[in-house]
């Protein structure tokens, strides 16, 4: 039976491919709503390139919902530099004509997951975790009616990316990331730690080209983007595919592996904040809080990822 999940995300052109990825996989995946948060560029923008995504796939169905605008208790920190000044720079895709809902995403995800039988709705968060964190805050209730969180966020042995400690999903707002790590739901990690083992090649982008569609042609074009940044800062043959990470776990979760673990969330560190600390060897005697991953069959995500794009 498919499981039934919400995407909770930024877009990003590695957002726009986990959002496909799962578009494209209806046997595995029903895609209940897709919640927009600030962080990789402003809402506005987040909200937009969401449901461009959806139309470029044919799916402008799936109700899109506008959220957060800042973390809960800091200041927006963007990542244009990556993304590029659209946060989807890349291929020109034309403006949305699907409306945004008039509810705000919190509200749908509370709602959601008040109305959808206990522990079957899976919550998929692709950037900052304010609209997640919030809603837990504002509906104690939900937590335990949530199946699971899978979410692509915070580093270890990568240590940081937009600092020298901090990924860049948990630095935006560490305050909602600690909600999150501590609020008892089953919690599965994709840190840095392996998505900078699912890097594109030049031959991988050159598949998604040779599906010959527009979507196919539109993930070619985002991840070439996508890749100059990286190739650049890391010396990399490509650019890791971090969100797509999510939702290949729930289609072929035999494809990673990595250890229950605790992991804290550093709030206030002078040089840390944003840090997820995770207690891979098992030292500090405190509860295992998550599935930590750090491994991925790389050759098996990518053809994943290739056959399912070129379902749409
Ligand atoms: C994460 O930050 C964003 O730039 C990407 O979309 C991904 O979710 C990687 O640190
Ligand atoms: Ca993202």
């Amino acid at each position: 039976m498919a499981r039934k999940i919400i995407i909770d995300t930024d877009p990003g052109q590695d957002d726009a491919v986990a959002i496909l990825l799962a578009l494209a996989s209806p046997a595995d995946i029903e895609l209940l709503g897709l919640t927009a948060v600030a962080g990789n560029v402003p809402l506005a923008l987040t909200a937009k390139n969401t449901r461009m995504v959806c139309e470029l796939a044919g799916r402008t169905d799936i109700p899109v919902f506008a959220g957060c605008e800042a973390p809960m208790n800091r200041t927006l920190v963007t990542a244009e530099h990556v993304h590029g000044k659209t946060g989807l720079d890349g291929p020109t895709l034309p403006d949305p004509t699907m409306p945004l809902q008039d509810t705000h995403a919190v509200d749908f995800i509370v709602e959601t997951l008040r109305r959808e039988t206990p522990g079957t709705v899976t919550l998929c968060p692709l950037g900052p975790l304010t609209n997640i964190a919030t809603a837990f805050r504002q509906a104690p209730d939900i937590i335990a009616r949530v199946a699971e969180i899978v979410l692509m966020g915070g580093a270890y042995f990568e240590v940081g990316n937009i600092t020298p400690s901090a990924e860049f999903n948990i630095y935006v707002d560490p305050d909602a990331a600690d909600i999150v790590f501590r609020a008892g739901c089953k919690l599965t990690v994709m840190p840095l730690d392996l998505t900078h083992k699912a890097l594109t090649s030049r031959e991988r982008v050159e598949a998604f080209r040779a599906i010959g569609t527009p979507v196919g042609k539109a993930v070619a074009e985002w991840t070439d983007f996508f890749e100059r940044f990286d190739k650049e800062k890391y010396g990399s043959l490509g650019a890791p595919l971090h969100d797509p990470c999510v939702i290949a776990y729930l289609i072929r979760p035999d494809l990673f592996a990595g250890r229950h673990i605790n992991v804290v969330v550093e709030t206030e560190g002078r040089f840390t904040t944003g840090m997820t600390v995770a207690d891979w060897w098992r030292v500090s005697g405190r509860d295992a809080n998550a599935h930590f991953m750090r491994d991925v069959d790389d050759t098996g995500f990518f053809s994943l990822l290739t056959e399912r794009i070129a379902r749409l």
